[in-house]
């Protein structure tokens, strides 16, 4: 299968697409900037956001925040991520996106939302505006997402989402260089 969302990244001004700005009641989705970098890295640098990502180094300094930012736009115009910051009343609070996987036949959803932030629905409502995004801008079947079997407020944003559990396996986590749990989850598209 080709390229995804070519119209993130072929459409609009070329730095600042439409698709890659979307909007809810309440956020903006955005492409981050190196000026986020200090935010983002006060942000995942926090123990409780760290640990329950897979792929996060602890601690989190601002090089690797700006090490990250500076790798999304060959990562979007490759369709291999889609990043998005997510802002509310102007704040960076937050980050969702989509992962390509399963030979490109599906994107994986992944978030972290900021401490001071939690259980504001936030997650949920950047969630529900990218799931929308992706079932209408390409042609994946499904979509997947993932979250540690401790994180019962991953399973909980996820399950709002509609996603359905799977299946558990063993995954690498960076922040505490071992081995976890995680539960597997799918969100088919509907009609299709
Ligand atoms: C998981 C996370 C993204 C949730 O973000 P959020 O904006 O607080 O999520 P929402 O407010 O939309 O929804 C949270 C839901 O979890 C519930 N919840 C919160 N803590 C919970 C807990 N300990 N046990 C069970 N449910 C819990 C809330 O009640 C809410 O559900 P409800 O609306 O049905 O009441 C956020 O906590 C986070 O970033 N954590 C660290 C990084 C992370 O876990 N990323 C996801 C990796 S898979």
């Amino acid at each position: 299968m080709g390229r995804h969302l070519p119209f993130f990244v072929t459409l609009g001004d070329k730095e600042t697409p439409v698709e890659q700005r979307l909007t809810t009641e309440r956020l903006a989705l955005r492409p981050f900037t190196l000026d986020d970098a200090p935010r983002v890295r006060a942000l995942v640098g926090n123990w409780k956001v760290a640990s329950m990502l897979a792929r996060v180094t602890y601690p989190y300094g601002q090089e690797l925040a700006e090490q990250w930012i500076a790798g999304h736009e060959h990562r979007r115009q490759t369709d291999a991520d889609h990043p998005y910051a997510i802002e509310k009343d102007g704040e960076l609070v937050g980050c969702i996106g989509l992962h390509r996987v399963d030979e490109g036949k599906a994107y994986d959803v992944g978030y972290w939302i900021g401490e001071p932030h939690w259980n504001k629905g936030i997650a949920t409502e950047a969630g529900r505006a990218l799931v929308n995004h992706a079932f209408e801008a390409s042609p994946v079947s499904h979509l997947t997402a993932g979250h540690m079997a401790e994180n019962h407020a991953s399973g909980q944003v996820l399950g709002k989402l509609g996603f359905r559990y799977t299946g558990t396996e063993q995954i690498w986590n960076e922040a505490r260089r071992a081995k976890v749990l995680g539960l597997r989850m799918v969100l088919k598209r509907r009609n299709g």
